[in-house]
């Protein structure tokens, strides 16, 4: 398996990309990062500091991931994706130590946000533009366009505010 890396991407000499991995044009990925074999970047997106991605993961376009995120079997990310620093994914609903569990998907769309240190409980999707709050917990799937916050996460406003700034 040889990897695919665009020439314009750019890998800081910490990281580890594993062959295999395709890593598309504009992509930046920063200190002690690791990405695993069949991981899949989109254009423009980058990692921050000491992120992990695995291998079936895939990651849209103009997405920007924060310090400290690992992005595990299952989750896919849209494009254009904020993920706030040390955000944390699941991949096993029932996680036990003697047996290995089923890994089950988690869907952030489009334009969603998910603040600083949130915990995404898979099987979960967070809508197009949806903003999670900082810390916040999804435990249900989170409409397009509304603020969650809180544990568990729940809608505080019904149209997120912060669209109107971006124009959408
Ligand atoms: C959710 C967020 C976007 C603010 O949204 P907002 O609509 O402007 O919210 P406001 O500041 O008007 O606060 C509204 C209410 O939500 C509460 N609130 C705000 N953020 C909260 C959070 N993360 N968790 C729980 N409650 C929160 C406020 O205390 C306020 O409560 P009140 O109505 O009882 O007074 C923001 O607080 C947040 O969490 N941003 C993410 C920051 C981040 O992770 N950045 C990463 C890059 S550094």
């Amino acid at each position: 398996m040889t990897s695919k890396i665009h020439p314009t991407a750019f890998i800081h000499e910490t990281a580890v990309v594993d062959e295999g991995a395709q890593i598309s044009a504009g992509v930046k990925i920063w200190h002690f990062c690791h990405v695993m074999p069949g991981a899949k970047i989109g254009k423009n997106s980058s990692l921050g500091q000491g992120c992990y991605v695995a291998s079936s993961v895939v990651i849209g376009e103009d997405c920007k991931i924060q310090n400290g995120v690992s992005l595990y079997d299952g989750v896919v990310l849209e494009d254009q994706v904020f993920i706030g620093p040390h955000a944390v994914f699941t991949n096993v609903k029932f996680p036990r130590a003697h047996r290995k569990g089923k890994f089950e998907t988690t869907l952030i769309k489009k334009g969603c946000t998910i603040g600083a240190g949130a915990v995404i409980i898979c099987g979960t999707t967070c809508g197009e533009w949806s903003m999670v709050a900082a810390s916040a917990c999804v435990t249900r799937d989170v409409p397009p366009g509304v603020t969650v916050m809180g544990v568990p996460a729940v809608v505080k406003k019904s149209r997120n505010h912060h669209l109107e700034k971006l124009n959408i």
